[in-house]
């Protein structure tokens, strides 16, 4: 974190499935947001409490369990509003109370700190990356040299494939990526160093993009994912 920022993000990893836990922290009001609030939520409230914070807002990247397993334990401690994008409030079907719905390129305001919401589908219909000023929690749609899979229910590969397209064009390479999973050989990177070497970043074409997504990927690389050069995604 720069001194200049209002803002201090802080990273766990906890369950089975090394999911990142994040929580932004706006210096100046004391207040907090926990991104997808999963697993061990003992050391979410901890961490909450040596930075002397009350969490106000739960943001969800998406609605599957491992990312949202502790949200009603975090809500019997501190009273927060759960934020989420009105599609994958659709698709996910669920009657928590009144969260407030989203659409891409709305903005939450946590005290001095502005965090905007990046409509992102294609692991989900409703993904969301959350981006406070330069660094962009991914969620499940951009890992560290990976993406997230679209075999599952609500999966698209063809919008992953636009979104990650979008997210090329769109964002600053010096965009500092913190993911939903810790399934690389590094916790964190930059939108540069994945154009370079995410593969997933690499396609042009989408068929191909799809082929490599649903069917070859998975067969071929193994964790932790380490870069990949230009051309050597797939050997057709
Ligand atoms: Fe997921």
């Amino acid at each position: 974190m720069s001194a200049t920022h209002p803002y201090a993000i802080h990273a766990l990893e906890l369950g089975p499935m090394e999911n990142f836990v994040y929580l932004i922290e706006d210096l100046a009001s004391g207040r907090a947001a926990v991104v997808d609030p999963a697993w061990d939520v003992p050391q979410v409230l901890a961490l909450a409490e040596r930075h002397a914070v009350h969490i106000t807002d739960i943001l969800l990247t998406h609605s599957h369990h491992d990312h949202i397993n502790g949200i009603e334990d975090v809500l019997r401690h501190h009273d927060a509003q759960l934020h989420l994008l009105k599609d994958e409030a659709r698709f996910w079907g669920s009657c928590l109370d009144l969260p407030t719905l989203h659409h891409g390129g709305d903005r939450i305001s946590l005290g001095d700190t502005e965090i905007e919401v990046l409509h992102t589908p294609g692991h989900t219909p409703g993904s969301a990356c959350y981006r406070v000023a330069d660094q962009l929690m991914s969620g499940d749609t951009l890992f560290v040299f990976g993406c997230g899979r679209c075999d599952l229910r609500g999966g698209d590969p063809e919008q992953m494939f636009h979104t990650l397209n979008d997210m090329q064009h769109k964002l600053p390479a010096d965009t500092i990526i913190l993911p939903g999973h810790n399934y690389a050989e590094k916790t964190t990177s930059t939108l540069g160093e994945q154009i370079e070497g995410n593969p997933f970043m690499h396609f042009d074409d989408l068929g191909r993009f799809v082929r490599y997504r649903m069917h070859y990927h998975d067969r071929h690389r193994q964790e932790p994912y380490g870069p990949v050069h230009k051309g050597q995604e797939m050997p057709v």
